[in-house]
């Protein structure tokens, strides 16, 4: 494991974009897996700039986003605050700023009328494309990866999961305060990739950030592997693994 500390968010976030953006220019048809939440945000506006100013070229790139709520999609007649679904987070931060193609570009489909069927297609649309390249990865305040919660077992596959308390107050704090929703309304379900099909693809990206993050990144990159902290299944991943973090996310690491 490729472990790697910048200085700052900015820094995590330019080194991260320049992995994803080598795969591309290597392999222009390769398969991405993509995260939501405050961590990647960064790495997908360097990404833009990349493909704006030095033509970065995602025509023939597909992607496979981790996760989205159960209940909710993408509705762009909302404003963006107003629509929290990971399809619109995804639009906005970076599709509708790249060339990649619609077709190509997949969210799970959170309205889906039967969850579990669309859960194998899902993971059927995946090895249909080949396999993941390189799945980008945050860690949650609960150690998770997607959303497989504390307690999900590593051979988990794309499936419908409940989020547990940790998950709603951070993703309540970071974007659903903003839009006026309450913790009652929020969507209290996902689709989810699972621990096994994030740990078949050929290589991994995770990025952390914050002192807030720094104590659940120690435990999943020192402590023991446990279904406990699903991010800590990184430490058995076969292949490669790169975790770029920033100063105050890696500052209570001991074997740096
Ligand atoms: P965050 O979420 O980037 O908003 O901290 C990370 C995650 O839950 O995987």
């Amino acid at each position: 494991m490729k472990i790697i500390v910048k200085d700052n968010y900015s820094e995590m976030s330019k080194l991260a974009a320049s992995v994803i953006a080598d795969l591309v220019r290597k392999k222009p048809d390769c398969v991405l897996g993509l995260a939501t939440g405050a961590t990647p945000i960064g790495t997908y506006h360097e990404l833009a700039r990349l493909h704006k100013e030095e033509g970065l070229d995602f025509s023939a790139v597909t992607t496979f986003n981790l996760d989205e709520y159960l209940g909710i999609s993408m509705d762009l007649t909302l404003p963006y605050e107003m629509d929290q679904s990971y399809a619109r987070f995804m639009h906005e931060e970076l599709f509708k700023k790249i060339n990649i193609k619609k077709k190509n570009a997949h969210v799970p489909y959170g309205l889906a009328t039967d969850p579990d069927k669309y859960c194998k297609e899902y993971e059927k649309m995946i090895a249909d494309a080949g396999g993941l390249d390189l799945q980008l990865l945050g860690i949650g305040g609960d150690g998770h990866i997607g959303f497989n919660e504390p307690g999900s077992s590593f051979d988990s596959r794309t499936r419908v999961e409940h989020l547990n308390q940790k998950s709603i107050d951070d993703n309540y704090e970071a974007f659903y305060k903003k839009a006026g929703v309450s913790k009652e309304e929020m969507p209290k379900k996902a689709i989810t990739m699972g621990v096994a099909t994030i740990m078949e693809a050929k290589s991994l990206l995770m990025i952390v950030s914050g002192i807030g993050k720094a104590d659940i990144i120690q435990k999943a990159l020192e402590g023991p592997v446990t279904t406990q902290i699903t991010a800590s299944a990184i430490q058995i991943f076969k292949r490669d693994v790169t975790v770029i973090l920033d100063k105050p996310a890696a500052s209570k690491l001991k074997k740096l």
